[in-house]
C-alpha cells in the first residue's frame, strides 16, 4: 500500500514538474474578476459582486453599463448571446439575438431587378431586428440572479446621469462617424455634437428609460411606454417594427455546443450563432497536428489553422441559420470521419483554393461593433457574454427620446444568396430572411475547462473574425504557453473561405513568414482591417488565482478583487 502511495505521489509530482510555469502579465486577483470594453462597466460588475451579487447579477449590470459607457456596441437596442458555467459544473446558454420583424420578407433588401440595394440592410430603419437585450438580461436574472433588479440597475443609472468621460479611442470613433450621425438624426441629436477626449457625455434620456425598466420590469421595453415610443419613432424613420413584434419577442435558453480538444472541454454558443459549431470544426480539424512544436504564428501553424478555417467557413455559409426555422446538420458537421475527409486534401506544400473547397457533402440531415465581457465570481461561477448592435453604433439611427441606438442586425441575414454582407460573409437559403427568424451570427462567447475545472472565459467582437480570434486566444495559452494578457495581445490572422485571403494584422507578422506563405499560393491581405477583434478574457491560474486579459486594441479593462 505504501509503495502504491509513493508511486502515485511520484506521478503527481512528475505531472506538476512537467507543467510549464507561465508568469501572468495581466491583472491577477484572488477571488473574482471581470474584463470588458470599458473600465466603468468593469467597475460596476465588481461593485455588484462585492455587494454579494453573483456572476449573473454582474452580467445584468455590465450589459447595461456597457450600453451607457460603450454606445458603439453596448446596447439595449441590439442583442447578444451568453454562455455560462456554474461553480458546480453545470453549463448553459441564452440567446437574446434580434428577430426579423413580422413584416420582414425574403427579398426586402433587393431592387426590382433582384440586386441588393446598397445600405438598405445597414443604414435604414428597416435594418433593425427586434432588440433582445432587455429580454435576455431579465430572463437570466429570473433564473439565476440573486440581488433585486433595482439594486443592480442603481449604479448603471447613476453612471448614465453622472456621465461618461470620452477616451481617446472613443473621441476618434465619434469623429469618424459624426457625418453619418447627422445624416441619420439631424444636427441636434446627442451624438451629432462634437466631442473631444476628456469631455463628459451625460445620458439623461437613457437614464430615464432605465429607471422605467427598473420600476416596471422587462415589459416596460416590450409593451410599456418605451415600446410605444420606439414603435412610433421607427415608423417615422420608415421602419416596420410593430407593437406585436415587441410583445412577441422572447429570449431563448439553448443547449450550448460542447466538445473536447485534448484535455480541454470547450463550451460555446450554439445556433443561431455559428460561433460554437465553427470553433468545434476548426479545433477538431487542427487537433491531430502538433502546433506547439510547429511554433506560434509559424508558416506551418498558419497553414493548418487557415485551411481548417477555410473549410469551416465554407460549411458555415451554406448550412447554418436559425435552428427554429431550418434543420441544421450539427452532428454531421462535427463527426470525426467528416472532418477527417474535409482535411484529407490539405498539403503543407501548397495552399488550397477556396474555389475548389465549397461546402462539404454530408450524409442526410439528422436533424466595427460588438463587445464581449467575461466574468468569474468568488464562488467560481463563470459568464461569457457577447452583445452587439452589429456595425459600430448599429444603423446609426439614435432615438434621442429613449437614449439608444438601433441595431442593423438584419444585415447578418443573407439578403441574396452569394452576395457578401458587411463582414464579407456570404450565405445561402439557410440564412435567408423570414418573419420572426433570427439572423446567423458569428458571436462566440466561450468557456474552457481543463481537466474538469474552469480554465478560461473568453470572447471578442469582430464580425466573422470573432471565431478565429477566440480560437487563437485559446491556442496561445494552451499550445503556446502565453499568459492570458499575452495571449490576448498577440498578433492575429484570419481566413473565412471567401474572400480567399489570409488577413493579417498589419505590421505584426514576420516578413519571411508572409513571403513563404505567398510562395505556397496564399493570398495575403495586410491592409484591410485595422484590428482583428478585442478579446476580453479571464484565466484560472494553477494556484486558483485569476488573470485578466484586457485587449490592448481598445479601452478594455480588467478589474477584480
Ligand atoms: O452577430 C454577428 O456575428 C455580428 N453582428 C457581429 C458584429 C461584430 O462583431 C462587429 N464588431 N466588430
Amino acid at each position: 500500500m505504501k509503495k502504491i502511495m509513493f508511486l502515485l505521489l511520484l506521478i503527481v509530482l512528475g505531472c506538476k514538474l512537467n507543467e510549464k510555469i507561465i508568469q501572468p502579465t495581466g491583472l491577477v486577483t484572488s477571488k473574482a474578476m471581470v474584463v470588458s470594453a470599458r473600465e466603468e462597466a468593469s467597475q460596476i460588475g465588481v461593485e455588484i459582486m462585492k455587494k454579494g451579487g453573483n456572476a449573473f447579477d454582474a452580467m445584468v449590470a455590465m450589459e447595461l453599463a456597457l450600453a451607457v459607457s460603450h454606445p458603439q456596441a453596448g446596447n439595449i437596442g441590439g442583442g447578444g448571446f451568453m454562455v455560462f458555467r456554474k461553480a458546480n459544473g453545470e453549463t448553459g446558454a441564452i440567446d437574446y439575438r434580434e428577430k426579423a420583424p413580422l413584416a420582414a420578407s425574403k427579398n426586402m433588401f433587393l431592387d426590382e431587378k433582384g440586386n441588393v440595394i446598397e445600405g438598405k440592410s445597414t443604414a435604414t430603419a428597416l435594418a433593425s431586428g427586434i432588440p433582445g437585450t432587455i429580454a435576455g438580461i431579465f430572463e437570466v436574472h429570473k433564473k439565476y440572479g440573486s440581488l433585486p433588479i433595482s439594486e443592480i440597475l442603481k449604479p448603471v443609472i447613476a453612471l448614465a446621469e453622472r456621465g461618461v468621460v470620452v477616451t481617446k479611442f472613443q473621441a476618434e470613433s465619434l469623429a469618424y462617424h459624426r457625418a453619418n450621425f447627422i445624416k441619420s438624426n439631424g444636427k441636434n441629436s446627442l451624438f451629432s455634437k462634437t466631442y473631444k477626449e476628456n469631455d463628459t457625455i451625460k445620458y439623461i434620456a437613457l437614464a430615464a428609460t432605465l429607471k422605467r425598466i427598473a420600476k416596471n420590469g422587462r415589459d416596460e421595453f416590450y409593451q410599456g411606454e418605451t415600446a410605444q415610443k420606439l414603435v412610433a419613432f421607427l415608423a417615422k424613420k420608415g421602419g416596420n417594427t410593430t407593437l406585436e413584434d415587441l410583445k412577441s419577442y422572447n429570449a431563448k435558453w439553448r443547449t450550448p455546443i460542447t466538445f473536447q480538444y485534448k484535455n480541454l472541454k470547450i463550451t460555446s454558443m450554439s445556433p443561431p450563432s455559428s460561433g460554437g459549431i465553427c470553433l468545434n470544426q476548426i479545433m477538431k480539424m487542427i487537433e491531430p497536428f502538433n502546433l506547439s512544436q510547429m511554433g506560434h504564428n509559424s508558416v506551418k501553424t498558419i497553414q493548418v489553422i487557415t485551411e481548417a478555417e477555410r473549410r469551416a467557413f465554407a460549411d458555415r455559409n451554406y448550412f447554418l441559420g436559425d435552428p427554429d426555422f431550418i434543420k441544421l446538420p450539427l452532428k454531421e458537421l462535427v463527426s470525426p470521419s467528416y472532418l477527417e475527409k474535409r482535411m484529407a486534401d490539405f498539403s503543407f506544400d501548397k495552399a488550397s483554393k477556396s474555389s475548389d473547397i465549397a461546402h462539404g457533402t454530408i450524409k442526410g440531415y439528422e436533424s466595427n461593433q460588438t463587445t464581449h465581457y467575461s466574468i468569474v465570481d468568488s464562488k467560481g461561477n463563470a459568464v461569457s457574454s457577447t452583445t452587439t448592435l452589429n456595425d459600430n453604433y448599429g444603423s446609426k439611427i439614435y432615438c434621442d427620446e429613449l437614449g439608444f441606438f438601433l441595431n442593423n442586425q438584419m444585415d447578418d441575414f443573407s439578403a441574396k444568396a452569394g452576395v457578401p454582407n458587411l463582414y464579407g460573409l456570404t450565405g445561402s437559403e439557410a440564412n435567408s430572411i423570414a418573419p420572426g427568424k433570427r439572423m446567423l451570427s458569428s458571436m462566440t462567447p466561450t468557456i474552457v475547462e481543463k481537466d474538469g475545472k474552469l480554465f478560461m472565459v473568453v470572447g471578442t467582437p469582430g464580425g466573422s473574425t470573432i471565431i478565429t480570434s477566440v480560437l487563437q486566444t485559446i491556442l496561445n495559452v494552451y499550445e503556446f504557453d502565453m499568459s492570458m494578457q499575452e495571449a490576448v495581445n498577440a498578433p492575429r490572422f484570419h481566413h473565412q473561405w471567401l474572400p480567399d485571403e489570409i488577413t493579417f494584422e498589419p505590421n505584426s507578422f514576420a516578413k519571411d513568414v508572409v513571403n513563404q506563405l505567398k510562395e505556397k499560393g496564399y493570398f495575403i491581405n495586410e491592409k484591410n482591417k485595422e484590428i482583428i477583434g478585442e478579446v476580453d478574457a479571464v484565466l484560472v491560474l494553477p494556484n486558483g488565482k485569476l488573470e485578466g486579459g484586457a485587449d490592448k486594441r481598445g479601452d478594455n479593462k480588467a478589474v477584480g478583487f
